[in-house]
């Protein structure tokens, strides 16, 4: 009898042991959940945020920095070289918004810039300054985590956000062209709604405004993407597990390709 426990195939080991990774944002949300996992198996981790986790992770090297800024980009990536002396694995979680609501007459030119410069460039300049030695050894990962707000904007918030996030995109594609041959996998992950605790206050605000709790204010904003075919917000420990199987050598075959994450929200055309 083929006793399979002992198997290799079948333990589902991601070997992601001592890699070295970069994950941005890593201090809240779903940069933490992915932090929590990677860290879990084993993987040595550089994270950043603009203000120090409440809760390090011990062994996780946390450093302060602004990465919509090109000063704060060269902290992190500088960082990296002296701690792990290069990367394996990096993670560009970093991403959101602090657009006004009011439609595309309230994006001035600086709301346009801003959500570019947190939510594209900072992604362009990181891998640009870790790329070399990625490609000097031959191997790497690069994980961009997009939304699908820029297959399914909401003109009332998040038209600049939305298309950011779309040319984040289209920048990941154009960029896995270019580095796979050179042993570079590129890879995006495209969430919908996630439940974090960055949506706390927002939830709270709808319940107060709309005479309802905060189970009503989640049916809310489903309701304004449309629904929810699974019926709830992803958990940021599931967009994790995703991130945790693509960087790993399991996928050795994916690249160029964005994983959406979204419970179905996104309908079929
Ligand atoms: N949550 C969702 O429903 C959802 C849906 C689709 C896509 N996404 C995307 O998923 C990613 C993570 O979202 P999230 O909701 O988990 O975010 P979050 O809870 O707001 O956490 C964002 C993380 O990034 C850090 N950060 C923000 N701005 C920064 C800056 N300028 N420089 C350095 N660090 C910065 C934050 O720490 P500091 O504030 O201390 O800097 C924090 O660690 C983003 O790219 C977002 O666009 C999220």
């Amino acid at each position: 009898m083929n006793n399979t426990n002992n198997n290799p195939r079948f333990s589902f080991d991601l070997h992601l042991h001592g890699r070295r990774v970069l994950v941005t944002g890593g201090t809240k949300g779903i940069g933490a959940a992915v932090l929590e996992t990677l860290h879990g198996l084993g993987a040595r981790i550089v994270t950043t945020a603009r203000e120090a986790p409440r809760n390090p992770v011990p062994g996780v090297h946390y450093v302060a920095a602004d990465v919509a800024t090109a000063e704060g980009c060269a902290m992190v990536t500088g960082e990296v070289h002296r701690l792990l002396a290069g990367v394996d694995i990096i993670i560009n979680v970093v991403g959101g918004s602090n657009a006004p609501a009011g439609g595309f007459v309230k994006l001035d030119d600086d709301v346009w810039q801003s959500e570019l410069n947190l939510n594209l460039m900072s992604a362009v300049r990181i891998d640009r300054a870790l790329l070399p030695a990625m490609i000097e050894q031959g191997s790497g990962v690069i994980v961009h985590v997009t939304s699908i707000q820029h297959e399914l904007p909401l003109p009332e918030s998040t038209t600049a956000y939305a298309a950011a996030k779309a040319a984040l995109s289209t920048y990941s594609k154009s960029l896995s062209k270019e580095v796979t041959p050179k042993g570079i996998r590129v890879v995006r992950v495209s969430p919908g709604w996630v439940e974090t605790e960055a949506a706390d206050p927002f939830l709270q605000r709808i319940a107060e405004s709309s005479g309802t709790d905060y189970e009503g204010a989640k049916q809310i904003v489903m309701n304004g993407l449309g629904g929810i075919p699974v019926g709830r917000p992803a958990k940021p420990a599931e967009v994790a597990d995703l991130i945790a199987f693509l960087v790993s050598p399991r996928a050795t075959s994916i690249t160029g390709t964005e994983y959406v994450i979204d419970g179905g929200t996104v309908p079929t055309a």
